[in-house]
């Protein structure tokens, strides 16, 4: 535990459910696979997102793919807050004062408040957008860059072991 750590963080860690995760021999590991895997649905479902919104499957309708694909990644982001929840409160003191969880948890606020406005510009766009019509400037800018900081943030994600 460290010391230093907010007083509600350590609380957290010490409460009978970060002491149950860490006691058992499964549930982190579970967690940790639930984690992945909720991440390469979260990622295949944006990429196929971003790319139409960007022109990529052009010759599809906008709201054939754009649709079950927002559905596949809310889905699969509820999977990723709940694992990694799960992950974070068996060892919340430490993850909490981790630099790279603390620049990743901001990039998560950052990428859903572009996914908040970008869904709202492309899907009044994409009603009844025939196939190969291009979006418009910004919303392909802000697909552009919810590909880069959601790979930023699996990286991220990745680092926070090492630091
Ligand atoms: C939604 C809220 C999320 C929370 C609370 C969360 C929390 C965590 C925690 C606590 C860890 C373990 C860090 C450690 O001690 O090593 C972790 C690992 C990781 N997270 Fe997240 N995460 C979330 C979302 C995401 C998202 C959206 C992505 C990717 C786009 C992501 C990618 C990763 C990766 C790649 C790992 C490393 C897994 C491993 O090395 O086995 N996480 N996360």
């Amino acid at each position: 535990m460290e010391a230093d750590a907010p007083a509600l963080i350590v609380a957290i860690e010490q409460s009978a459910l970060g002491a149950a995760i860490r006691q058992s021999t499964w549930v982190y590991a579970a967690a940790n696979i639930g984690h992945i895997l909720g991440l390469a649905t979260f990622a295949g479902s944006v990429a196929v997102l971003d790319l139409r919104l960007l022109g990529i499957f052009g010759a599809t309708r906008p709201m054939d793919v754009l649709v079950p694909a927002r559905r596949a990644a809310v889905l699969a982001f509820f999977v990723m807050l709940l694992t990694g929840s799960i992950l974070f409160i068996a060892d919340a003191s430490h993850v909490a004062l981790n630099p790279v969880f603390q620049i990743k948890a901001a990039l998560i606020v950052l990428a859903l408040g572009n996914a908040a406005l970008l869904g709202r510009l492309a899907m009044r766009e994409a009603d009844y957008m025939p196939a190969h019509v291009p979006f418009s400037a910004r919303v392909r800018l802000a697909a552009g860059l919810s590909i880069a900081v959601w790979l930023t943030v699996a990286a991220a994600g990745r680092l926070i072991a090492y630091v």
